[in-house]
């Protein structure tokens, strides 16, 4: 298994480290375009692997698309990051053109690939992959789910005063802070309702809380958050290397689904070898429904900021 990340950012760095310690992939090719940059990362990382134990090699290179040649699957995290006070909506106008050119490249020297979209606004840069490229959209996901799912837990796990392990959760919807759609009513401690637990007023709390998961951290950071992106993609690129068919929100092409069509947003997804292998339907109430075409909205408002 050949992974290639491009952008060896905080972001694009963390996803190699996390894939090469989960020691699943032979190969991770990480590129940048300063020169010189992801191959002293490459070596940084590189010279932690008899440390932390893992065989993965990891090589650097400096926009050179050949070296990424027969990737199986490729991440983009390329663009910039949100500074404090910025929405992930505001980085469109930079973030578009270098997600067109980045995936084209990708695609030219790995046609079967599978793409993993990162750049913010990533719903929208993730449409913006299958408008500009010919490939199915089985091979084109999104990363939002994942992460907003695993700040959800972490709020869980703070109010419920329990540990993380025994908490479960999900966040659909638009990768935005008035987009995303935290299941709280599905959201389990050891398959018992959270709502037994904590006050309606609470579970509203932790619901705001994880929707400014992003926010908050920028804020604290003066950058966007890496370590939990970086995580929560590379389980992703484990599901599809090892084909667990393991079920995660990513950001895909929906089609009707959840009564949604023609724009990508977070929803259900069994993640397997063949990248996206099937969509999961899942009975909203009424109120879920209602957020979720809300964010819908939101999404597509953004998509239309596209100049395709
Ligand atoms: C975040 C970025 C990756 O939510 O969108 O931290």
């Amino acid at each position: 298994m050949k992974v290639t990340v491009v952008g060896a950012g905080a972001v694009g760095a963390s996803c190699a480290e996390y894939i090469a310690i989960k020691n699943f992939a032979s190969e991770v090719v990480l590129l940048d375009i300063k020169e010189g940059f992801a191959e002293g990362k490459a070596m940084d990382l590189m010279q932690t692997a008899s440390l932390n134990g893992f065989d993965t090699k990891i090589t650097g290179v400096t926009n050179d698309y050949s070296k990424t040649a027969d990737s199986d699957v490729c991440v983009i995290t390329s663009g910039i990051p949100r500074k404090p006070g910025m929405t992930r909506e505001e980085l469109i106008g930079i973030n578009a053109g270098i997600v067109k050119t980045v995936s084209s490249s990708l695609i030219e020297n790995s046609p079967n690939t599978i793409i993993i979209v990162v750049s913010n606004p990533m719903d929208t840069m993730t449409y913006l992959v299958h408008k500009t490229t010919s490939l199915p959209k089985n091979r084109i996901i999104g990363m939002g789910g994942a992460l907003d799912s695993a700040r959800f837990k972490y709020r869980l796990a703070e109010a419920l005063e329990a540990p993380i392990s025994d908490i479960d959760g999900m966040v659909i919807g638009g990768h935005s802070d008035t987009g995303m759609v935290p299941l709280t009513a599905h959201a389990t401690r050891n398959s018992i309702k959270v709502s037994e637990f904590i006050s309606e007023a609470r579970l509203e709390q932790v619901k705001e809380d994880t929707k400014v998961g992003g926010a908050t951290l920028t804020k604290l950071l003066g950058t966007s958050a890496w370590y939990a992106p970086g995580a929560a993609v590379s389980s992703m690129v484990q599901a599809i290397a090892c084909d667990q068919k393991k079920m995660f929100p990513c950001s895909v092409l929906l089609d009707g689904e959840f009564g949604l069509k023609d724009l990508c947003i977070g929803v259900p997804v069994i993640l397997g070898r063949n990248g996206i292998e099937k969509i999961v339907s899942i009975k909203l109430s009424d109120a879920e429904q209602k957020h979720m075409e809300q964010s819908a909205e939101g999404v597509k408002k953004t998509n239309a900021l596209l100049e395709i």
